[in-house]
């Protein structure tokens, strides 16, 4: 059989037809509930403290960090209170060595040490003012009071929060892996290391990056409408939404601010469905999962992120190239290959490596309409030295890359499209748009995510084309670090109210 059409066949395994997208919808409707009823469901939706939005009017200056993803972020954010805010970040890779530490004073240790070396650099005054003051006064409490930064902690993995700035690690994602600091409370061991280093820092709110992006977006968003739902479609994914507190059934211990009726919900959404009751199920879905350090669960997220759609291409083509049958990347092709003139698999290639493959190459491949696909094949060379593909090689990783990219948009719009259901905004009588925030590399530089999810959440029953034309998905740019400092204001606020 030709080449192309080998190559639909396996790429229609990854179809997810509308029909599968509204019994997906109805399903995360269901888990959604039933996590909000008790603890231990696969999707934890987990009450975050957070009881409102902000407006665009709040102002002042606050630290955040950031660690979740392959990077550590530290900034101080200016809100300026109009809406707008000054941003000034530093980023640094994080070892792979400290995502798999033995202690988790490895890991949170250096990140206090990039808190300071950040202060050095850009808050120098307030840093020199501080140690001078800390030479005269001698207890710690004695500089407690003094003014200090207050930092919105952005950790983004599943965290029992109990507080505004308190939570436990339930589990880590995203190929994090140091067991001492499962249920240990993450801000508690961040403020240990920032305190044994005398920085004028007060971890004051603990906040995932969806709950950060929520609010960064509300703050910022257009006509000042309060936003929905802040979601994440990067290294992993998830979201957190608006939830009338009359529906979260489970307790919720603690301290908060019960005025407003409302409290945002950190889904997980990243382990909706570990049973697998809807998901799709390829065998390539299959082996990605039994070959991850955390088989059977972030099912979801297995089928969306950016961690894992190279992984999924990657196989779909290891799997072709073991085929004698299918003629991909192989010498045949290049008796018409209109470029160089053997296809050759250099060695080291990332293709017959675990994570070889980086989603970023599904971006190129995505984006790549030029008639002999010269983009892609100089970026496979790069990426995976696979060396003078023909044009029909580049055309069949193209259609795979395009099928496994499109499911994981329609798959991302059940998850959209459930929310705005559970909200009950399109029953509203109003033209106000409802509001989503995302952020995250996947939704950011993938061509066509965003248009794609449109489709799907037009095919959603109860939404449809008009319910879909009224949903507004935003990017929030900087969300999880203008997000971290939005609460660290709450928290602030709630301080002072002695609400905490
Ligand atoms: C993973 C984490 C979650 C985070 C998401 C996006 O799913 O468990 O907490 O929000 O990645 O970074």
């Amino acid at each position: 059989m030709a080449l192309a059409e080998e190559t639909k066949r396996i790429a229609a395994q990854f179809e997810y037809t509308d029909e599968d997208v509204n019994k997906g919808v109805q399903e995360f409707l269901r888990q959604m509930n039933e996590g909000l009823q008790h603890d231990g469901t696969s999707m934890s939706q987990i009450p975050t403290y957070v009881t409102g939005v902000p407006n665009g009017t709040e102002k002042g200056l606050y630290l955040a960090v950031d660690l979740g993803g392959t990077n550590f972020r530290v900034c101080s954010i200016h809100l300026n209170g109009d809406t707008t805010f000054n941003l000034t970040y530093s980023k640094i890779a994080i070892p792979k060595e400290l995502m798999v530490a033995e202690q988790a004073s490895d890991l949170f240790g250096f990140l206090a040490k990039q808190i300071e070396l950040f202060l050095r650099t850009h808050h120098e005054d307030h840093f020199a003012a501080h140690v001078r003051r800390r030479q005269t006064v001698s207890t710690p409490e004695g500089y407690r009071d003094e003014q200090i930064f207050r930092l919105g902690f952005t950790f983004s993995f599943p965290v029992r929060q109990v507080g505004i700035n308190k939570g436990t690690l339930m589990r880590w994602t995203k190929g994090f892996d140091i067991p001492d600091a499962v249920g240990k409370d993450v801000c508690a061991l961040l403020q240990q290391e920032i305190d044994r280093l005398h920085l004028p820092v007060k971890v004051a709110a603990l906040v995932n990056d969806t709950v950060g992006t929520l609010m960064a977006r509300s703050y910022t968003s257009p006509g000042k409408t309060s936003t929905l739902l802040g979601a994440i479609f990067g290294t992993g994914t998830n979201g957190a939404y608006v939830e009338k507190i009359t529906n979260i059934k489970k307790p919720v211990e603690g301290d908060y601010d019960k005025t407003t009726g409302l409290m945002v919900i950190n889904t997980e959404w990243g382990s909706f469905d570990n049973q697998l009751n809807v998901l799709p199920n390829t065998s390539y879905d299959i082996e990605l999962d039994q070959k991850s350090v955390n088989p059977g669960i972030q099912i979801f997220e297995k089928r969306v992120s950016g961690m894992f759609l190279g992984e999924i291409v990657r196989l779909v083509v290891v799997d072709m190239l073991k085929n004698p049958a299918i003629s991909l990347f192989k010498d045949e092709n290049s008796s018409h290959n209109d470029w160089k003139s053997t296809t050759t698999i250099g060695e080291g290639s990332g293709i017959f490596q675990q994570w070889g493959l980086d989603s970023s190459l599904m971006s190129i491949a995505a984006a790549d309409s030029t008639p002999d696909q010269s983009s892609l094949r100089q970026e496979l060379e790069k990426q995976l030295n696979i060396y003078a593909a023909s044009l029909e090689d580049a055309q069949a990783f193209r259609t795979v890359a395009n099928a496994v990219g499109r499911r994981a948009a329609r798959l991302s719009a059940v998850a959209l499209g459930a929310v705005v259901l559970q909200s009950g905004k399109l029953q509203e009588a109003s033209d106000e748009p409802i509001d989503i925030g995302v952020d995250g590399s996947l939704v950011e530089h993938y061509p066509f995510f965003r248009d794609m999810i449109y489709e799907a959440l037009a095919a959603v029953d109860g939404i449809g084309p008009d319910g879909a034309k009224r949903i507004r998905i935003g990017i929030a740019k900087d969300g999880s670090g203008v997000g971290a400092a939005l609460i660290a204001l709450v928290a602030a606020n709630m301080e002072k109210k002695g609400v905490v």
